[in-house]
């Protein structure tokens, strides 16, 4: 089993015979509004523009999408066609699955655009749509044979995007633990240059969980979900982006870890005190103001896809960093510690 892709790190916008032999883009429109990006694009034949976010991976508007590659692969009259996502994670997912299915499988490579699908979701494998009201409830693993993590068009986010991107930052540093943590744990700022300095590390660690585990059945990859349960419930409820969501449930996943005697509480000082937490990890006033917003938490931790017949869940604990425990608890306590 190999959820491995070839990894290739660029400073500058790749040129086309670096994708792929016969590529098929399918991008974000939004990127369309930087020039340099927008001249980059046109230099591609074949590419297909498309609204990125939720509504791209809804499975209702997915036979639109089909038809437009078939005119597209009509047109190119080539067999061996390669998809290329450039985007975000919404793009990533949507563009995967199309890949994973499209004649029965293309090759695909990803591009990634934001943060969040740089650090995590152009790798792996896990593809998906929105069915039901319900994010990802249809999806495959199907890897990308070729990551493409390009400089320039990371940098072309604004520097709050590297804000929004903190809460899978800090997840990685903390479930990584050791010389990753150590060094990280130090930093007091993060921006862009910096961020791009860690990307290889970041990377690499959701390679090796996913790696040991690549088809989430032995529970190992499930420890990436630190700070998602949670996490989920605000994205959904409070339209916060990714990654500022799941960085409130750090700070509520590291809490009830100490509530239930899994980290000290002199332990979990040490991590708050750390320059990077401290100027990074959603602030305790933060968290309070955006769960005082959420009517029945209840109802939304009970409809997670996870949740087993006797009502428990299986949540993501830190002892330490490096050291992540999954223990399955009743909802009902997660409701008590919430309130
Ligand atoms: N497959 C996985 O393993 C995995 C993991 C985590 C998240 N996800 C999925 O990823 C999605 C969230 O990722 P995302 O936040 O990247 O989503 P996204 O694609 O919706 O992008 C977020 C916003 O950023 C914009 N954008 C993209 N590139 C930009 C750029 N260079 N400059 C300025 N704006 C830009 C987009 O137009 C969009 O408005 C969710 O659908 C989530 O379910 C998947």
């Amino acid at each position: 089993v190999n959820l491995q892709s070839d990894l290739l790190y660029l400073s500058r916008l790749p040129s086309p015979h670096l994708i792929a032999e016969n590529p098929i883009l399918i991008f974000d429109r939004r990127l369309l509004k930087n020039n340099q990006i927008k001249k980059w694009l046109q230099k591609f034949p074949n590419r297909y523009g498309v609204d990125a976010g939720e509504s791209l991976k809804q499975i209702i508007s997915f036979n639109v999408h089909v038809n437009a590659l078939l005119k597209i692969v009509e047109r190119v009259k080539i067999k061996k066609i390669t998809l290329v996502a450039i985007g975000g994670g919404s793009v990533g997912d949507f563009v995967g699955f199309l890949a994973s299915v499209f004649k029965r499988g293309v090759p695909l490579v990803h591009i990634p655009s934001t943060w969040l699908a740089a650090i995590d979701s152009s790798h792996g494998g896990k593809t998906a749509l929105n069915a039901g009201g319900c994010k990802n409830q249809i999806g495959t693993f199907y890897p990308a044979e070729k990551v493409i993590i390009c400089k320039q068009l990371l940098f072309t986010q604004p520097e709050e995007r590297v804000s929004d991107a903190m809460g899978e930052i800090l997840k990685t540093g903390l479930l990584c633990g050791g010389q990753l943590w150590k060094t990280m744990s130090l930093e007091k700022h993060f921006d862009k240059k910096k961020l791009w300095l860690y990307l290889p590390h970041l990377i690499s660690y959701k390679y090796k969980i996913v790696e040991k585990d690549p088809y989430e059945k032995k529970g190992l990859r499930y420890i990436l979900n630190f700070g998602h349960t949670f996490g989920h419930v605000l994205e959904t409820t409070q339209n916060l982006p990714h990654g500022v969501a799941v960085n409130i449930g750090l700070r509520l996943a590291l809490e009830f870890s100490a509530d239930q005697n899994i980290i000290s509480r002199n332990d979990l000082r040490k991590i708050y005190q750390t320059p990077l937490m401290q100027n990074h990890l959603a602030n305790p006033k933060d968290v309070e103001t955006q769960l005082n917003k959420i009517k029945n938490i209840s109802t939304y931790l009970f409809q997670d896809k996870k949740l087993s017949k006797k009502g428990l869940l299986h949540f993501v604990f830190l002892s330490k960093p490096g050291k992540p425990f999954v223990i399955e608890v009743p909802v009902s306590s997660m409701i008590n510690f919430i309130k």
